[in-house]
């Protein structure tokens, strides 16, 4: 059994106020109206998908998914299984660093985005590096703010 799945039932209890804590920046600092269209590559149980317009979550891990009320699909972001240009916004809260493969994730996160894309990355991870120099490579860093786990990136299609 995979990782997430194996801690499912205790994730929300674990990491819900410090996801809850993401999200509360990164809604602060965009405006989302109604009728925007967001994907949620890494969405787990639902919490990084908390946003007042259609959110639809992808995910690998099931028994995450099956505490997710919320629209979501069973996939990989390195596979993503939209249509070129399906969103307007791409979010992934703390879930790149688990990514199989980085590049070939954000650049289907690219390709089925439309111009605004918002990463939150794992400071502590190994991979941070090498994850914030792909996103610097794919795309426009606009603004990067330090959550207490996380630097939050919030880019633009180049
Ligand atoms: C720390 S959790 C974050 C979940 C959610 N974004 C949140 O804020 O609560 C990391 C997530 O990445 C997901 N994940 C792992 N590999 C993935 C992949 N290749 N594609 C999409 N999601 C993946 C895991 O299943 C897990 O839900």
């Amino acid at each position: 059994m995979a990782y997430y799945d194996k801690i499912a039932r205790g994730y929300n209890d674990l990491y819900k106020d410090e996801q809850l804590k993401k999200l509360y920046i990164i809604k602060y600092n965009i405006q989302i109206e109604g009728s925007i269209r967001i994907l949620d590559i890494g969405c787990g149980t639902g919490i990084s998908s908390n946003f007042e317009c259609f959110v639809v979550g992808i995910d690998p891990s099931i028994e995450l998914l099956k505490q997710n009320n919320r629209i979501k699909v069973l996939g990989i972001s390195e596979s993503l299984p939209f249509k070129d240009r399906s969103f307007e916004y791409i979010v992934s809260i703390t879930s790149i660093h688990n990514f199989k493969n980085v590049a070939k994730s954000l650049n289907e996160a690219k390709r089925v985005g439309m111009e605004n894309f918002i990463f939150s990355v794992l400071r502590k991870s190994k991979k941070y590096d090498f994850i914030k120099s792909i996103i610097e490579k794919n795309f426009k860093i606009e603004k990067a703010i330090g959550d207490e786990k996380d630097m939050i990136f919030f880019c633009k299609n180049r």
